[in-house]
């Protein structure tokens, strides 16, 4: 890929006291590109996301983004504004809980509208059709516009998580364990609807899982972290096929088939 990185992470670390949440990682991710971060319980998957999301301060370290005007810009230097944009329209934040994403005592087209009135549209017959038209791209039905989220299932409460995000075209989405609270039939199809939306869409993400079918599914590279490092990195389907490190090889010969 010749075009600068859409987002550069340089020697991370982030300390809770004298716990290690994540130590000196350095990562690169391109426009349309999907990372998976993957590895056990505590390895500091939530910890370097939300570092990367800017969600959680980093004891040290730098993030650079590629900004729509196309200048790259050190993320600790933002002004207000310039970060609020990035939150509300540039980059989208799927949570493992949808409650942690959704407004629960707003309609599933408020919840969509929101987003859309945050940026600056009026319009409230636009709204409401672009939110129905979001509604139906992961799979809800219209008429259930008007419901809470409290109304809907697991499945529906996170596809409505995932159309809140995306309906301000974003072209960075973090994700910690979209899939993670599901029942496995419900993953799967959840999962075929994220790949479609991230194909079309060419949204480049960070996918945070422990689970490597979800990481061979939607990423084309990965890192393997343990204890906060990252011990592995490469093409999904190279650390997967022919993992090198000893501890990957071990996460991946514990699943039967990825
Ligand atoms: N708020 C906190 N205060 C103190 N330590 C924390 C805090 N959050 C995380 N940690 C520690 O940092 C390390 C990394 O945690 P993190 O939540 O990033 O792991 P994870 O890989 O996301 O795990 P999981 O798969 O269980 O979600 C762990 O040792 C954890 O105990
Ligand atoms: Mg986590």
């Amino acid at each position: 890929m010749s075009e600068a990185p859409l987002l550069n992470a340089t020697a991370i670390t982030k300390t809770y006291g004298s716990q290690i949440g994540c130590e000196n990682i350095s990562l690169d991710i391109h426009e349309g590109e999907v990372l998976a971060i993957v590895g056990e319980s505590g390895s500091g998957k939530t910890t370097l996301l939300n570092c990367l999301a800017q969600r959680l301060p980093m004891t040290a370290g730098r993030v650079s983004y590629r900004m729509r005007d196309g200048t790259t810009r050190d993320l600790a230097g933002l002004t207000e504004a310039e970060r609020r944009f990035l939150m509300r329209t540039d980059w989208g934040f799927v949570h493992q809980n949808p409650a942690d994403g959704l407004r629960i005592r707003v309609s599933a087209g408020a919840n969509i509208g929101e987003r859309l009135m945050a940026i600056g549209d009026r319009h409230y017959g636009q709204i409401r059709e672009t939110a129905h038209d979001w509604l139906s791209r992961v799979e809800i039905p219209g008429v259930r516009i008007d419901d809470r989220p409290t109304a809907f299932s697991g499945g529906m409460r996170q596809r409505l998580q995932i159309a809140r995000n995306l309906v301000t075209n974003p072209r960075l989405v973090f994700m910690d364990e979209p899939t993670g609270g599901l029942d496995v039939s419900v993953q799967a199809r959840l999962l075929d609807l994220l790949r479609g939306l991230v194909d079309q869409l060419a949204l480049a993400a960070i996918v945070v899982t422990h689970d490597l079918a979800v990481a061979r599914l939607l990423s084309h590279r990965m890192i393997v972290m343990k204890g906060g490092r990252v011990i592995e990195t490469g093409l999904t389907d190279r650390v997967l096929d022919d993992p090198r490190h000893p501890y990957t090889q071990l996460l991946v010969a514990s699943i039967l088939e990825v």
